[in-house]
């Protein structure tokens, strides 16, 4: 199907890069592992080309040659570096300046690493060339010590690849829905369509260990982004800490923070044709976090707040081009319905899914909801089911709108 560049750099997390060659291949497509020196003290090139089922290259350019896309999976710190400044030391940084299209990276390192100024700088430089970066998890690390680092499971790599390759404008593999919307015959106005979902509930950190959370799930989001994918979209899910386990074929990128959720719609906003805002983000964060765990004494802990970026009203007040964008309000007591009303106008968005979180049974961190979809037509209440039923009557609503919008589009160019 597609040739693939697999970049397999020297950190504990090399094996891993085995799974994922396994997934590329048993996906139809053609990888040529690219281990650097570093990676082979890890594993041997020979496995990486086994399980390609390749013979070891005897050409001493093949990374040179036309590939669909470069993968790195992991990425150390010291290839990001590289690559960030445009180094060629090796096959594998060679072929990093020489590929046109897509970049998918995988960075795995020791939390302190992966927090350092100079790596996130060379991160942010990767990403503002229009690198994929498959941001690393939250967890125990090879060396014992707890915290984010720890590369993405090979299956999300491989999911956000295919997806990539999906995304390739003007080549053979151009475009398409999703092929189960193709053979089940889906039809409808999200099939093809980008959607980005946010779902969960965002973490603000006090020191390294503690934090100021809420109790989303993420079921709901989660629920909305399978629905999405079932209706032949092609779905990218923001996730702030799921409780739950996210769809298959979805393109997963996680943001755990407010300030995460804010970057990350940011950069992949403009590219959607429906932004669902499902996550729980925080409304506050503290200010100065501790950098280290706040040992335990007798002195009071003052932790002073300041407001996080508003970004839904941030997506609302662009240029949208016909953009369906979706807002959740979780609210209590009466006076919620009205404020969310009004939300639709303030924030000028197309839907408002309103809920009242005080109910029991429904709402947060729940399996069942109540909503009231609010928008310029009017209003419907959708009485309590599953979540999976409330993201269907969600995204039929959403699809109505796409509809008026083509129709008015028409209207306009007529
Ligand atoms: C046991 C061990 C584990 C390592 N794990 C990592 C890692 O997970 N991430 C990382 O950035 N560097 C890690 N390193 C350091 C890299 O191997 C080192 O920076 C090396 O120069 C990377 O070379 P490469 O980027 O060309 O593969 C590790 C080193 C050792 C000895």
């Amino acid at each position: 199907m597609a040739r693939i560049l697999l970049g397999i750099t020297g950190g504990i997390a090399a094996y891993k890069a085995c799974e994922l060659v396994r997934l590329l291949v048993r996906a139809g497509h053609e990888v040529l592992p690219l281990p650097t020196p570093g990676a082979e003290r890890f594993v041997a090139a020979e496995t990486f080309y086994a399980l390609a089922r390749i013979a070891p290259p005897a050409d001493p350019y093949p990374h040179l040659g036309r590939a669909d896309a470069l993968v790195i999976a992991p990425l150390t710190a010291n290839t990001l570096a590289k690559l960030a400044h445009g180094l060629a030391d090796n096959v594998l940084t060679e072929a990093a300046l020489a590929h046109r299209g897509p970049l998918v990276v995988a960075p795995a390192m020791n939390t302190r690493m992966w927090e350092h100024p100079a790596t996130q700088a060379n991160v942010d430089v990767l990403r503002d060339r229009g690198a994929i970066v498959v941001e690393p998890g939250v967890g125990e690390l090879a060396e014992g010590e707890v915290g984010a680092g720890r590369m993405a499971e090979p299956a999300e790599i491989a999911t956000i690849v295919a997806q990539a390759l999906v995304g390739l404008e003007g080549s053979a593999l151009e475009a398409r829905p999703p092929e189960d919307s193709v053979q089940s015959g889906v039809s409808g106005a999200l099939v093809g369509k980008h959607v980005l979902v946010t779902a969960g509930g965002t973490r603000e950190p006090l020191d390294s260990v503690r934090f100021l959370g809420n109790r989303s799930s993420g079921r709901m989001g989660v629920a909305l982004a399978a629905e999405a994918r079932r209706r032949g979209a092609k779905v990218t899910l923001l996730a702030a800490n799921l409780t739950v386990d996210p769809p298959d074929g979805v393109q997963i990128v996680n943001t755990p923070t407010a300030a995460d959720v804010e970057r990350e719609t940011h950069v992949r906003s403009a590219a959607a044709d429906v932004v669902v805002m499902a996550a729980a983000v925080a409304d506050y964060r503290p200010v100065e976090p501790w950098a280290a765990k706040r040992p335990k004494d007798s002195v009071t802990w003052k932790v002073v707040l300041e407001p996080t970026a508003d970004v839904l009203a941030g997506l609302g007040a662009r240029e949208r081009n016909g953009q369906v964008l979706v807002g959740f309000g979780a609210e209590t007591g009466a006076a919620g319905l009205d404020r969310k009303r009004a939300m639709l106008h303030d924030k000028n968005l197309d839907l408002v899914v309103y809920n009242d979180v005080s109910r029991e049974g429904t709402g947060f961190d729940a399996d069942e909801n109540e909503v009231v979809l609010i928008t310029r037509a009017g209003e419907r209440a959708v009485p309590r089911a599953p979540k999976p039923l409330i993201a269907a009557a969600v995204l039929d609503e959403v699809e109505r709108l796409l509809e008026q919008s083509k129709q008015e589009d028409r209207s306009g160019s007529a």
